[in-house]
């Protein structure tokens, strides 16, 4: 498969302006965006996103967390593990491996990854190695939770 560049996006105002292409824009980017105007972050620090360039344009972005063991719902026994969450290629740069690159990038960091399957996305998580995981709604309402380990990695989901 192609390899393609993953950046770790800067909070600016050019980033931001580009996550405006991106369906799932909403609160989290105006605060970013709120935040930056406030000088309440500094202009180029690290935010919680990853993403792939072409032509110049924001083609896909995932932000990913590290949730410590603590909160940890997924795993037995309980670790620190990845929260992938946006994962978004913007339509027309589908299909030619960007969504892949990104979720690559996240594996290749070590730790066990959960996400929410959402927007019947299931397949495609599939694809990329991840198992579903019961979601009892009393927990996980709404939510279609997938893990990923790390290979060689033991540890239940
Ligand atoms: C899901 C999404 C991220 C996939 O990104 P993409 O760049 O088009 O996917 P890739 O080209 O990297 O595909 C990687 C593999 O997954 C497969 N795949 C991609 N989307 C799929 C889908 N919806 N169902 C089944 N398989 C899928 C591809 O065929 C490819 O498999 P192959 O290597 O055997 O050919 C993209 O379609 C998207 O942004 N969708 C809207 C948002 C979304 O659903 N996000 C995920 C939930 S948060």
């Amino acid at each position: 498969m192609k390899t393609f560049q993953v950046e770790h996006l800067k909070i600016n105002y050019k980033t931001l302006e580009q996550f405006t292409q991106f369906y799932e824009y909403g609160l989290q980017e105006l605060s970013m965006l709120d935040d930056l105007r406030a000088n309440l972050v500094e202009n180029d620090s690290h935010s919680p996103f990853y993403g792939i360039y072409l032509e110049g344009e924001l083609a896909a972005r995932l932000s990913l967390y590290l949730i410590d063991a603590k909160y940890d719902r997924y795993f037995q026994p309980a670790q620190h593990h990845y929260e992938i969450w946006k994962l978004e290629v913007l339509p027309q740069y589908r299909g030619r491996g960007l969504g892949w690159a990104l979720v690559a990038h996240a594996q290749s960091m070590g730790l066990p990854i959960k996400t929410n399957a959402r927007w019947r996305s299931g397949p495609f998580w599939l694809k990329m190695g991840f198992v579903p995981v019961y979601a009892p709604p009393s927990r996980d309402r709404d939510e279609s939770p997938y893990v990923w380990l790390p290979p060689g990695d033991e540890r239940r989901d």
